[in-house]
């Protein structure tokens, strides 16, 4: 049988390199610890649902490399079905170069490489996957035009279509109409709505302009203050918990991998938050992107400690 949930999206070698400040441009600045962390929007977002129960199969492209091929490797040791991550010949897998600056905060430069090559053309014979799944999650580390494929043929056979639009950029309107639920952070809400996002108020008018395009839930995270939800049933902040960041790369997909991993197992949207709101916390508090994805025991555990 096909998975339930589908993630399609981005593979990532991400270079990591702690820094005590970001350098200005002409300045060099000297670092430490550097690692090569597996990372990447998609493969974050496949990784954390997998890892929190979710039955999942990953739709991606990697390169021909070393990188590209443990990947695979981690992903089916994670649980996740990986018949369509395909091998592009030529490539390298994607990377990102990541500095982390001493609170916690991070600066990404990231390059598609094997990610660009996942066109409509190569996804066609995938859309029985997605098709047949109750929930497509996805984010824009991958070629637009795939996107919107996915999203419309997805629409089109009643699979559930949850966009987390990161990283920031303006979308068609044509995409938005086809979305069930969207989850941008202040940032990218802003892009997309010309809306300014700096309290719950101004959360609730990005989200009016959302539902005005034809997406039916809108949920804006609000960094430190939680997750603002809004649909037809009403609107709600729903706070998170307070840590002391060691590195927040990631974050934002433990949320989303998180959150659709809780509804696929039957929790509300209220409940889902609060528990995306754990795994996420957790994972502030760790250095690196799939590194710092928690297990199921780790968030049940963290969120019985800290209610
Ligand atoms: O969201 C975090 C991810 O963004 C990193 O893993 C990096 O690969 C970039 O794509
Ligand atoms: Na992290």
């Amino acid at each position: 049988a096909s998975p339930r949930l589908i993630v399609l999206g981005s593979v990532n070698a991400d270079h990591v390199l702690q820094v005590d400040n970001f350098p200005r441009p002409g300045e060099t600045v000297t670092g430490h610890g550097y690692q090569i962390i597996p990372g990447g929007k998609g493969a974050n977002q496949a990784v954390a649902a997998a890892r929190l129960g979710a039955e999942i199969g990953f739709i991606a492209c990697v390169g021909d490399d070393d990188f590209g091929r443990r990947m695979i490797n981690e992903f089916q040791q994670d649980g996740i079905e990986t018949s369509a991550v395909m091998t592009v010949e030529g490539l390298p897998t994607g990377i990102a170069l990541i500095q982390i600056a001493a609170g916690g905060e991070n600066a990404i430069s990231i390059s598609a490489e094997a990610n660009a090559a996942l066109t409509p053309e190569a996804l066609k014979p995938h859309l029985g996957l997605i098709r047949e799944a109750e929930t497509l999650l996805m984010q824009l580390e991958s070629p637009l035009e795939t996107i919107e494929l996915v999203a419309k043929e997805a629409r089109e056979a009643g699979t559930k279509v949850i966009l987390n639009p990161a990283p920031a950029r303006a979308l068609p309107d044509s995409l938005l109409a086809n979305l069930d639920i969207i989850t941008p952070n202040e940032t990218e809400a802003e892009l997309l709505t010309g809306v300014k996002v700096e309290s719950e108020d101004d959360a609730a008018m990005a989200a009016c302009v959302l539902h005005g395009k034809g997406v039916e839930t809108v949920l804006i995270t609000l960094g430190e203050k939680g997750a603002f939800v809004s649909r037809a049933e009403g609107k709600k902040l729903i706070r998170g918990y307070k840590v002391d960041p060691v590195d927040t790369t990631a974050a934002g997909d433990t949320f989303n991998g998180a959150l659709v991993a809780s509804m696929q197992k039957g929790a509300s949207l209220e409940q889902a938050i609060g528990f995306a709101h754990g795994a996420a916390a957790i994972s502030v508090t760790r250095l690196g992107a799939q590194t710092s994805i928690p297990s199921l025991e780790e968030v049940n555990k963290f969120i019985k400690d800290n209610s």
